[in-house]
């Protein structure tokens, strides 16, 4: 008994001295209808009940039609694996996608298994690790743009990182660069996330597409500006492809433009291409920096594991470089990010639509149904964590890490629609989580209030703004 009570108030001491950061409190009631309808437009995240956080599915009849939550482990990897094929994402999201034009977000079947096949040629382990080097320049150049701007500098980390993001992926997947202005495609992507951030009512209740949309024709002159960024890019590499065809630069628009001849794979149309540069620019980008502003911003909040942080990016990275092995030993840098991508994983929730009928465990299932996996939900369902809201990076550490269920834990989702980019974001946000710990401390300004919101991804509302404190003379 003695025993059991001490077991219990270490316990409990242990959750005293960790942050439980800011998220909606569920509610108790789900609210009426055209609550509903506002919240689901401005922030999703706040409308969820306690139900959600506690059982393990939920079938809800909505105006869109039948939805299902699943969120206990087995019935999602039944959702995402085993019967996957008889889970296409859903209509609305698949229009919302279709924005970039063909792209391997927004197919399905034949089309999106060729495009998967072609686009997964940039994102082999391989390709990957080769990015560690350009990687790192892109994170020593955002520390040198920070030293620049002088201790004390407020800086809108949101914005920072949007920038940051930009040119890693200039770095990495478009090494001959993007061609553009990098704050005016900033500006545009931010006016494309803007307006096409809230679902269209018109899409909810799936009125036919020549329709106009407002935000549609809002949206015209940024896709212009982004079309014109894929052709060129397009036109470029392919007068290189014609000049040198021996020896061809073995990256993402090479895999996007030649065929890989020992298989089936067809050859992707001009729009397919033009849409997948566009896609991945914005989804490669926007996920990563909503990341890196929870992780700065937790690190903030939690002097115990930023001092932790500190100390191994000292020890791995002496003279601010990456070594043979440094990415591999960041081990507590890893635990950190994994934590944040816990409790604020970009991607919201996995939407799929039933094809055929089916059964979860012992629900049946319609076709047409909705059905979502939350990763929101999941990360934070009471009965897969222990003091689920309570932010606790050593979850994440050997051996305790073994505990964790595959599909308990799903920031980059899973099954054959697992993130393409999944490998490359871990990568690119230790390496940026080390440079800039390592040279230095961020504090959140005192007027900067934090709130999460579910727009595309999970982001802070406003900045946060975080003021810079360099660690060292350099
Ligand atoms: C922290 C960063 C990231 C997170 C949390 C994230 C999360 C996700 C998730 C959850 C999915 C699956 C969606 C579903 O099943 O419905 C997904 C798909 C995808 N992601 Fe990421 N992602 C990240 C970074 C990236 C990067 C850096 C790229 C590329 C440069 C990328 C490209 C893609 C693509 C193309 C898909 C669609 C795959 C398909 O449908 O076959 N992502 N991502």
């Amino acid at each position: 008994m003695a025993d059991e009570s001490h077991a219990e108030s270490t316990t409990s001491s242990r959750w005293q001295t960790r942050p439980r950061p800011p998220a909606p409190e569920p509610l108790d009631e789900p609210p009426g209808p055209l609550k509903m309808l506002r919240i689901l437009r401005t922030n999703p995240i706040e409308g969820l009940v306690r139900d959600h956080f506690e059982l393990p599915f939920l079938m809800l009849s909505t105006v869109v039609g039948k939805l299902a939550i699943v969120s206990e482990p087995n019935a999602i990897r039944h959702v995402l694996i085993e019967n996957a094929a008889n889970y296409s994402r859903d209509r609305i999201q698949r229009k919302m996608l279709s924005v970039y034009g063909p792209n391997l977000l927004a197919s399905e079947g034949e089309q999106w298994r060729n495009q998967r096949r072609q686009i997964g040629r940039a994102f082999t382990p391989r390709m990957v690790a080769g990015f560690t080097a350009a990687m790192a320049d892109a994170a020593v150049a955002l520390a040198q743009r920070w030293s620049a701007l002088g201790a004390g500098s407020r800086i809108d980390v949101a914005h920072e990182m949007q920038r940051a993001m930009i040119s890693l992926l200039e770095q990495t997947l478009f090494p001959g660069g993007l061609g553009r202005d990098l704050d005016e495609a900033i500006a545009k992507v931010r006016r494309q996330f803007e307006l096409t951030a809230r679902v269209s009512l018109l899409d909810l209740l799936d009125l036919p597409r020549w329709i106009p949309r407002l935000a549609q024709l809002r949206l015209r002159p940024v896709f212009a500006f982004f079309a014109q960024m894929a052709a060129d890019l397009i036109t470029a590499r392919e007068r290189m492809l014609a000049a040198s065809p021996a020896a061809p630069p073995s990256d993402f628009l090479t895999a996007l433009l030649q065929v890989d001849e020992s298989r089936t794979d067809s050859p992707l149309t001009r729009d397919e291409i033009a849409g997948n540069i566009f896609m991945l620019f914005a989804a490669g980008h926007e996920t990563s920096a909503s990341s890196l502003c929870w992780a700065f911003y937790l690190l903030a909040l939690d002097p115990e594991w930023r001092e932790r942080l500190e100390a191994e990016a000292d020890r791995e990275l002496p003279d601010g470089r990456f070594i043979e092995g440094s990415l591999e030993r960041l081990v507590v840098t890893r635990a950190f990010i994994e934590e944040t991508l816990r409790l604020y994983p970009p991607i919201a929730t996995l939407n799929r639509q039933a094809i055929g009928a089916d059964r979860v465990g012992e629900h049946v299932i319609e076709p047409g149904t909705f059905v979502i996996v939350a990763p929101w939900v999941v990360h934070r369902h009471r009965r897969l964590w222990e003091m689920p809201d309570h932010f606790d990076p050593s979850r994440f550490l050997p051996p305790a890490r073994d505990n964790i269920h595959r599909y308990a834990y799903l920031p980059f989702g899973a099954g054959p629609r697992t993130c393409i980019g999944a490998a490359f974001a871990m990568q690119a946000l230790t390496i940026t989580v080390a440079t800039i710990v390592r040279n230095f401390r961020l504090e959140l300004a005192a007027d900067s209030k934090v709130w999460p919101v579910h727009r595309i991804t999970v982001h802070p509302e406003h900045g946060p703004f975080m003021v810079l404190h360099p660690r060292r003379a350099n």
